[in-house]
């Protein structure tokens, strides 16, 4: 497996590998990765000839004061499990390398950002769609994989490489959970244990939420049972929505499909979760 950092050395290989026929699959991650990153890798060698798993912190899309300094860099951990994983290359740039100082250019999607976490955090998709965007131009990918814990994300991307032209294919892949139901994500290595048992509230409301629904209970209500369910195990709130499922518009009746988004923060962490509801 090669490890390659320079924009120019990515693109160097790609184009051979490219020129060679094979088809390439990226999965951009920020590195400390865990079970749900690798089925990420496991689904993009499944539809790709050659893997690339990304690793970079983005400081674009960290706010001031959020936890950019903090968050878990694990490279040599990360590097034996792509090996162990199959990844052809993980390729590894630096903050420099990435971005160019003075640089004024940046991609924005101006509609599925708006809400949830684009309202909580509002340069965030803005760094997300910008970097991504210049790992496509580094991997050169035919196919992309995002996983759906990030729901409101893989909309936004889905729709940028749309919009864009880029003649990748966007695969998303499940969310993964802890064996207690816990959505897997980097930043669990904030919680102590009892934070991720309280942080199970998340999950356990979700599925009670599919089942509410299931039996017919309208969603304004189990949207307040969501809530009090979070609230009561210690949780802070930053929304609890039901979407549809593509176009992400908060919706109070289900008619298509019905996705719940919710993030919530529990002790140090933000945490996501989201289920489909019918
Ligand atoms: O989901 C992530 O880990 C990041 O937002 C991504 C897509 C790698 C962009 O930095």
């Amino acid at each position: 497996m090669k490890v390659i950092e320079t924009i120019s050395d990515m693109q160097t290989q790609s184009l051979e590998w490219r020129r060679q026929g094979f088809r390439i699959g990226v999965v951009p991650t920020m590195g400390a990765l865990h079970d749900g990153h690798l089925s990420l890798l496991e689904l993009a060698n499944a539809k790709a000839d050659k893997t690339i798993l990304t690793i970079f912190v983005n400081p674009t899309q960290f706010a001031p004061g959020e936890d950019l300094d903090k968050y878990p860099r694990t490279f040599e951990q990360d590097k034996t499990l792509c090996e162990e994983y199959g990844a052809d290359a993980v390729f590894f740039p630096s903050v420099e390398e990435m971005y160019i100082p003075n640089a004024s250019t940046w991609v924005n999607e101006e509609v599925l950002s708006q809400g949830y976490c684009g309202a909580d955090r509002p340069t965030h998709f803005r760094g997300v769609t910008t970097i991504v965007t210049k790992l496509y131009n580094a991997v050169l990918p035919d196919v992309a994989v995002f996983g759906e814990k990030d729901y409101q994300q893989l909309q936004v991307l889905k729709k940028m490489t749309a919009d864009l032209n880029f003649p990748i294919e966007v695969v998303p892949g499940k969310i993964w959970r802890e064996e207690s139901g816990l959505a897997m994500s980097s930043r669990n290595r904030y919680l102590s244990e009892s934070e991720k048992e309280a942080a199970l509230a998340i999950y356990k409301s979700l599925h009670m939420a599919a089942d509410e629904v299931t039996e017919g209970t309208d969603l304004i209500k189990v949207r307040q049972q969501i809530f009090a369910r979070i609230v009561d195990a210690g949780g802070k709130i930053d929304y609890v929505e039901t979407v549809d499922s593509e176009t992400l518009e908060a919706v109070d009746t289900a008619n298509g499909g019905i996705r719940c988004l919710i993030a919530a923060h529990f002790g140090p962490a933000r945490l996501l979760d989201n289920m489909q509801l019918n």
